[in-house]
């Protein structure tokens, strides 16, 4: 079993790629990622010996390059995590986003299409997208696989519209895709880009902590090997053209979150409690600011049996506590342009 993971390199995708190489050493897994400021080969040092784990740098917007690498590796499978996936650089850099998300889809959709067009058995291509496709709830409500796309931001437009093209390849040619659309994700090896990242840097250097707006958004937050749990059980036993919405139950205010963070971070650096709240900072909020995500997860749980294992005060304990221990990795991926990315980010605001 010869596997693609495209975006290896990043958040989620570095724990599927782990998780993978680690529990299945009979597969051989292909990490293809174009190490773009979010991509990041230290995220896979324990593993990335291990003879089953290969990396191929590489872009997938290159369709050229695509096809090549597929007709010569025949991969049996692919889960396609590759993505820019930050909101706010989508509202300034909206084309990057229609690039990689939407063309770089479809380039491997074609590339997949031509290897496996005599053999679609046992073949499988996994679209690994977010619940953002479907907009933004009010008070109550959940989204469900049923839900109306509705996207707000261009982030969420190129997701949608590459769930689109993953739906419409399974339609049209038959390619056995599967998709999953998840609700946000928290945990070691994201980039400090993503609020809780963010805010545990920003404590850890006593910097203003930017909340949007009034802090009201609510997310569904989900622990990312929960995420990496879900992808591996969809992968090997979601039917064909299926889709299944994945999520935590596990809805925080920000600015309720937010304070949490402050007091386990405040608490891990022996600083009194308080100390952290102070620098909550109200900022001119996000344009097309999604009010509420929610996800109904019940589908996932009750054909395939997932459900998340750990408890968000364990996990946030858990991600607070990787950070600390990890703040080499924090400052590499914080030197370079990232001074650059905060100051137009938040100068401003
Ligand atoms: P990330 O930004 O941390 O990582 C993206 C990876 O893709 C990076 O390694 C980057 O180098 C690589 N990449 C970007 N453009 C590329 C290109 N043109 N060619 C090859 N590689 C490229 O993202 P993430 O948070 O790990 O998200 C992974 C996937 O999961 C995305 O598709 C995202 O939409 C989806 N998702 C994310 C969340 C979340 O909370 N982070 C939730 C649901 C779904
Ligand atoms: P984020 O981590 O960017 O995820 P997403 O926008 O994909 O849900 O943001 C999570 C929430 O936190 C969202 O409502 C926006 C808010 N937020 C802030 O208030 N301040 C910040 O600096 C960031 C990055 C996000």
């Amino acid at each position: 079993m010869k596997i693609l993971i495209t975006g290896g390199a990043g958040f989620i995708g570095s724990h599927v790629v782990r998780r993978f190489v680690t529990k299945y050493p009979d597969y051989q897994i292909y990490n293809l990622d174009k190490l773009t400021y979010a991509g990041n080969l230290e995220n896979l040092k324990d593993v990335d010996k291990l003879p089953n784990y290969h990396f191929v740098l590489g872009d997938i917007t290159d369709d050229t390059f695509i096809k090549q690498l597929f007709e010569k590796e025949q991969f049996d499978g692919v889960i396609h995590l590759a993505a820019e996936s930050h909101v706010d650089r989508s509202i300034t850099h909206p084309n990057e986003f229609v690039m990689t998300n939407v063309v770089g889809t479809v380039n491997l959709l074609n590339a997949a299409k031509s290897i496996w067009k005599d053999h679609p058995e046992r073949k499988r291509f996994y679209h690994v997208s977010t619940d953002e496709v479907y907009g933004t709830l009010g008070e109550t409500g959940f989204f469900t696989e049923e839900t109306a796309y509705d996207p707000h931001s261009p982030y969420s437009a190129s997701k949608a519209s590459s769930d689109h093209f993953v739906r419409a390849y399974h339609d049209t040619y038959g390619v056995p895709v599967i998709i999953s659309n998840c609700s946000n994700n928290y945990g070691p090896f994201q980039f400090p880009e993503k609020l809780i990242p963010l805010f545990i840097n920003n404590i850890r250097h006593n910097k203003p902590l930017p909340v949007y707006g009034k802090g009201v958004n609510v997310r569904d937050w989900l622990f990312v090997e929960d995420h990496a749990a879900a992808i591996d059980l969809i992968y090997h036993q979601g039917p064909d053209g299926e889709t299944y919405n994945i999520g935590g139950h596990n809805e925080w205010k920000n600015i309720d979150l937010i304070k949490v963070l402050c007091k386990v971070t405040d608490k891990k650096l022996g600083r009194p409690e308080g100390t952290s709240e102070k620098l909550i900072t109200y900022v001119t909020d996000r344009a097309g600011h999604d009010l509420r995500y929610a996800i109904d997860s019940s589908k996932l749980q009750k054909e395939l049996g997932w459900k998340p294992s750990l408890q968000f005060e364990e996990g946030i304990e858990k991600t607070v506590d990787w950070y600390l221990n990890n703040q080499g990795w924090l400052d590499n991926v914080t030197s370079g342009n990232y001074q650059k990315y905060y100051e137009e980010m938040y100068g401003n605001r």
